[in-house]
């Protein structure tokens, strides 16, 4: 089978990782890739929202398989385009990626289905005055949210009605999200514990994977700005995840995949649920339509390759039949080393020194990465790469993580200390 991942980051270092040994796939291609995921697949210079190039390669290289991990890509249409270029897909149609692509789509289906979620309003400039009501109501105690992508930072938690008028005004005002906020939703502030829920889909089934939790401040103790996501483990603590991962299947996923089929869009893909488990039941913060990223770097390693391959394949085919759940062989710990400005902005060229020895249950999986000329490796972005450990139990894995990470180097190389700590 001939096999295109599409993105270059550490997600898609972890997808193209898990084809590989998978033992399924006879050749891998990815694009745009990176020097991680160049060790097991060929790289094509093409960008992963250039869904014509995309689709004009995967004819020519008669891929069989489109495997897409970001959702920008998604948005740009690439699982349209390589769909009409005669391959399978894992990844939904533009119009099925709305779930995550609008999150006023997503309340409005949300609400429809019934699915549990935090109450909301939406609306343009010309809505201010409702959407501060909204927001007066409830003491400033809101998340206001763009309504596009906005690679991961279109949502500002408030705690009073000043900072919840300065959030309107860097949407409709500043355009902080571009076009992405001319749209913004407000809703009530949900508290608990959150976890992410992954769904594996053929437009009308499902088979969730191991529960993670992911943590997306900067810094230790939950502090300063978000990020795409700073590490990560799985099994979530104190949860009963087994029972937790039924209800959120009938009660979530299903209702989800249900209504979009009815709106005529059947998501074919990772249908991804950010829950929050509040004291009345989890209740949805948003849909993703892709697999998260670092969760993907921590679920690969935990689950059997070609169990995950084969079923990413019959949902590509819309032949899952039934729902279900895959279960973890272990315990796992991603942690993240980003360069020192991130989120805030990207180091290039610093040379990366790894471990030169890993044990079998660790994998580091790469994200801004390039290799020179010479061979040497150096950071090419935000996130640089991730260290991903399995062991028997969540302490096993954390300390396993914690003394690989310890070994790696490059200049302003900066990590959380406090990913699964009890
Ligand atoms: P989202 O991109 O919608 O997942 O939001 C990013 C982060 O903002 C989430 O991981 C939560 O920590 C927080 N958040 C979003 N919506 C809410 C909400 N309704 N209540 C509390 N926190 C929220
Ligand atoms: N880790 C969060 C995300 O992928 O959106």
């Amino acid at each position: 089978m001939r096999i295109l991942v599409v993105g270059g980051g550490g997600r898609e270092h972890a997808l193209t990782w898990m084809c590989a040994r998978s033992g399924r796939a006879d050749v891998l291609f990815a694009a745009p890739g990176n020097a991680g995921i160049a060790e097991h697949a060929t790289i094509w210079d093409i960008a992963a929202t250039d869904a014509q190039a995309l689709a004009r390669a995967v004819r020519k290289h008669q891929i069989d398989l489109v495997i897409i991990g970001p959702d920008a890509a998604l948005e740009a249409g690439v699982a349209d385009a390589c769909a009409a270029a005669g391959a399978l897909v894992f990844g939904p149609t533009r119009a099925a990626a709305r779930i995550e692509s609008s999150k006023s789509f997503a309340k409005q289906l949300m609400d429809d289905a019934r699915i549990p979620t935090a109450r909301w309003v939406a609306g343009t400039s010309a809505d201010r005055q409702s959407l501060l009501d909204f927001a007066r109501a409830r003491q400033g105690k809101v998340a206001v949210k763009a309504d596009g992508l906005a690679l991961g930072k279109g949502v500002t938690v408030c705690q009073s009605v000043s900072a919840a008028e300065n959030a309107l005004a860097s949407c409709f005002d500043d355009h902080r999200h571009g076009p992405a906020g001319d749209v913004v939703i407000v809703e009530e502030l949900l508290t608990g514990r959150e976890l992410s829920a992954f769904a594996i889909c053929d437009g009308a089934h499902a088979r969730l994977l191991p529960l993670a939790r992911d943590y997306k401040r900067a810094f230790d103790g939950d502090q300063g700005p978000n990020t795409g996501g700073m590490g990560s483990y799985c099994p979530p603590m104190g949860v009963a995840a087994d029972a937790l991962i039924d209800s959120v299947t009938a009660d979530i996923i299903t209702p989800c995949l249900t209504a979009l089929r009815e709106r005529g869009t059947p998501f074919r893909g990772c249908l991804y649920a950010g829950l929050m488990l509040t004291a009345a039941g989890p209740r949805v913060l948003e849909f993703n339509a892709r697999f998260g990223d670092p969760e993907a770097q921590v679920l690969m390693p935990l689950i059997e390759s070609s169990q995950l391959f084969d079923l990413v394949i019959a949902a590509a085919r819309g032949e899952l039949e039934a729902d279900g759940r895959v279960t973890a062989c272990a315990a796992g710990v991603t942690v993240v080393a980003a360069c020192r400005d991130y989120p805030a902005s990207a180091t290039y060229g610093a040379e990366i020194d790894l471990p030169s020895e890993l044990p079998e249950s660790a994998v580091i999986f790469q994200a801004g990465t390039t290799r020179d000329g010479d061979g040497t490796l150096r950071t090419s972005g935000g996130r640089v790469l991730a260290v991903s450990a399995t062991g028997a139990d969540l302490a096993a894995a954390r300390s396993s993580a914690y003394d690989i990470i310890a070994r790696v180097r490059f200049d302003g190389m900066r990590y959380r200390h406090d990913i699964a700590a009890p």
